[in-house]
């Protein structure tokens, strides 16, 4: 089930993701963006469809619908607060990217709240994590 949840999350992603740098996003375009064969970008496309997430236009261009747009913004949000969280507190970019991923879908609504305001704590208070480690020294 997780698997389902996660993988509908990394497509609308990637979808938003690559409609801001492309004209259009084919299922090609997203098949190379997670090298994976075309046929099962088609199957998921088809799975998004039923769920009115995306629509598919004659010549192949992939949209979001309102509802597909907006679980996308939610995760591409995740994904980019957790990444830039770990970043912050010194994980390697690359790791970072990768991790942010997995665990933009594993946060319930209320956690993820929550971090969020702990990150903007952070950022108001301009604190930097490393003083923060020296003071428990
Ligand atoms: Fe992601």
């Amino acid at each position: 089930m997780h698997f389902i949840k996660d993988s509908v999350e990394n497509y609308l992603e990637t979808i938003l993701v690559l409609s801001k740098n492309n004209n259009m996003v084919r299922a090609v375009d997203i098949a190379a963006y997670w090298d994976i064969s075309k046929p099962s970008v088609s199957n998921a496309m088809k799975n998004l469809r039923e769920q009115g997430l995306i629509l598919v236009e004659e010549n192949g261009n992939i949209l979001l619908t309102e509802k597909g747009n907006s679980q996308a913004k939610e995760v591409l949000e995740r994904h980019s607060k957790i990444k830039d969280f770990l970043i912050y507190i010194g994980v390697d970019p690359a790791t970072a990217e990768e991790d942010a991923c997995k665990m933009e879908h594993v946060f319930s609504e209320e956690s993820f709240q929550k971090f969020k305001s702990y990150c903007h704590w952070i950022t108001e208070n301009n604190k930097p994590y490393s003083d923060e480690i020296e003071k428990q020294k």
